[in-house]
């Protein structure tokens, strides 16, 4: 018999188990109660979205849009999939007429589908589709008189000619919505804001969420395929340097609470559409002189995006780097009052920070101010959040052009593997996060014996014990042993003698120490122990 394959989680995507989610539990709800406190509430966002809103948020040219995401076709159309499929499989030749008949009626079958699709909706009536199906109908006729039956001696390279285009054309209509799990969630944030017309809220709208992202990148320590996020944004009609400063505020007071290791601030301004081309044009000009001492990734991105030349981490670009012109020697006199006023907002509140004008996020969508925090024990995987400002992005999906926008992602795994790095993650571990054990073992001999145990069991739990009441009778010894084995603090025992007596034997497992109890006085010792 063949052996049965064992499952394994897909590459770069984990299970998180206990005790390690209790942290989990334990870091997200100190996020609630910190940004609760700055007048932030949760969104609850979908993992499945246009591939397009992020193409636009985050820029086709980047390694996230281009690159990672785990997209897909959602088409209602299986069989219609499968029927263009069939068809670019098939290569008549015309020397067997039969293939070239068989060929032609595919097409036709095909386009006869996709012309009822459209008309349905099963498919979608983009502009593009429309033009595509109708390409293949009007190809259809020409090839239908160039290859009229039931003589096919046509030239074998035209035949392959309309064979190509057939498939080529066939294969680019989009039989559903293009959909990739989401790779970040400030898009989401900012579609949600426009669909339900959140700019007539009073004053800033404070959203934060919490959740899994995907990226299809190489895996490695605290850099995984399905990571989780949490994240806050800030969006409304101002774009006062004092929202920077209070939304790091928050992030810091967050870290501080968490007791996170060796956190570093770094902070930069990005310039905004009216200085930075001029500063990327400078920058692309200077690259180009040193084109050839670049590694093939930069000397592309001279072409593509010249600003992600500075988050090159190659060791011999570095020199070369640090002669280029820098963003903050050429901010326009409104990006520099902007982050000359940032800086201040956080002196005001005693958050230190270390600028770097290396600091440019791979995310298109920033401009101006620009922040990572970094933590220790984490390799070279070290940013445990990122984030920055955003204020042409809402207009860009759609929405007011007045809308401003400001926000961060924590990487929770990394802040989880700091925190354990640091020690911090030997929180009590049990069910309830308070021991390692249940507070009660409950072992009960005999079936009126467990009649009682149910029910002290429920009158225990509904107090806020923890109890783990065994589902069936055991030996003495093996049920004791297993109250051991779970690092339970105390065994209770239901036997006939105790419930001819009305009483419990309570034994506490650290000492052995044992003693006979009413429900009552088991209740007070529970308490007070
Ligand atoms: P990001 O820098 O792409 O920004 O991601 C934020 C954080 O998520 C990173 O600093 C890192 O801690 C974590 N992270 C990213 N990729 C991975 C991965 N593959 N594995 C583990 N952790 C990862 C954003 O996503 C923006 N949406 C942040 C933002 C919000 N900007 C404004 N508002």
């Amino acid at each position: 018999m063949a052996e049965k394959a064992k499952f394994q989680a897909i590459k770069g995507v984990r299970d998180i188990l206990p005790p390690e989610s209790a942290l989990w539990n334990r870091v997200e709800q100190a996020a609630r109660e910190v940004f609760g406190t700055f007048g932030f509430a949760e969104i609850r966002l979908p993992i499945l979205e246009h591939v397009e809103l992020f193409a636009r948020s985050i820029g086709e040219e980047t390694d996230v849009v281009s690159k990672e995401m785990y997209r897909f076709e959602d088409y209602e159309s299986p069989d219609l999939d499968a029927q263009r499929k069939t068809l670019s499989l098939r290569h008549p030749s015309v020397e067997r007429p039969f293939e070239v008949r068989f060929f032609a009626h595919n097409v036709d079958v095909l386009t006869t589908m996709m012309e009822d699709g459209l008309k349905t909706g099963q498919i979608p009536k983009t502009p593009e589709n429309r033009i595509l199906v109708l390409e293949l109908r009007s190809t259809f006729y020409d090839f239908s008189k160039t290859f009229a039956p039931p003589d096919y001696k046509g030239v074998q390279n035209r035949l392959d000619s309309y064979v190509k285009h057939f498939q080529e054309t066939a294969l680019a209509v989009m039989l559903g919505d293009q959909l990739t799990l989401r790779p970040e969630a400030t898009a989401s944030v900012v579609r949600a804001y426009i669909e339900h017309g959140m700019q007539v809220l009073p004053g800033n709208v404070k959203l934060y969420y919490m959740g899994p992202m995907f990226r299809r990148e190489r895996p490695q320590k605290g850099r995984y395929r399905q990571f989780y996020q949490i994240g806050a944004e800030v969006l409304g009609s101002s774009d006062a340097p004092g929202i920077d400063a209070e939304v790091i505020e928050m992030l810091m007071r967050l870290f501080e609470r968490l007791k996170l290791k060796g956190a570093v601030l770094s902070l930069n301004s990005i310039g905004d559409k009216n200085c930075r081309p001029a500063y990327v044009e400078k920058l692309r000009a200077e690259l180009q002189k040193v084109r050839e001492q670049l590694g093939a990734d930069c000397q592309r991105r001279i072409e593509t995006n010249p600003l992600r030349v500075l988050d090159s981490k190659l060791e011999h670009e570095q020199p070369i780097i640090e002669k280029l012109p820098r963003i903050a020697e050429n901010l326009c006199a409104d990006c520099r009052a902007h982050y000359d006023e940032v800086k201040r907002q956080l002196g005001l509140r005693g958050i230190a920070y270390k600028e770097n004008w290396r600091l440019v996020r791979g995310l298109d969508y920033y401009m101006r101010t620009t922040f990572e925090i970094t933590a220790t024990g984490l390799g070279s995987q070290n940013a445990v959040c990122g984030g920055g400002r955003y204020d042409g992005l809402v207009e860009l999906l759609g929405g007011p052009a007045t809308t401003k926008g400001i926000g961060f992602a924590i990487g929770t795994d990394r802040l989880i593997l700091s925190l354990q790095e640091a020690g911090e993650g030997a929180a009590p571990g049990g069910p309830a996060g308070k021991a390692d054990g249940p507070d009660v073992y409950l072992a009960w001999f005999g079936a009126a014996a467990q009649v009682a145990a149910i029910g002290l069991a429920r009158r225990l739990r509904d107090a806020g014990f923890v109890v783990e009441l065994p589902a069936v009778e055991m030996k003495f010894g093996k049920s004791l042993g297993l109250a051991d084995r779970l690092k339970a603090l105390h065994a209770v025992i239901v036997g006939d003698d105790e419930l001819a007596a009305g009483i419990v034997t309570v034994k506490r497992l650290s000492d052995g120490t044992q003693q006979k109890l009413s429900e009552q006085e088991l209740f007070s010792y529970l308490g007070v122990v």
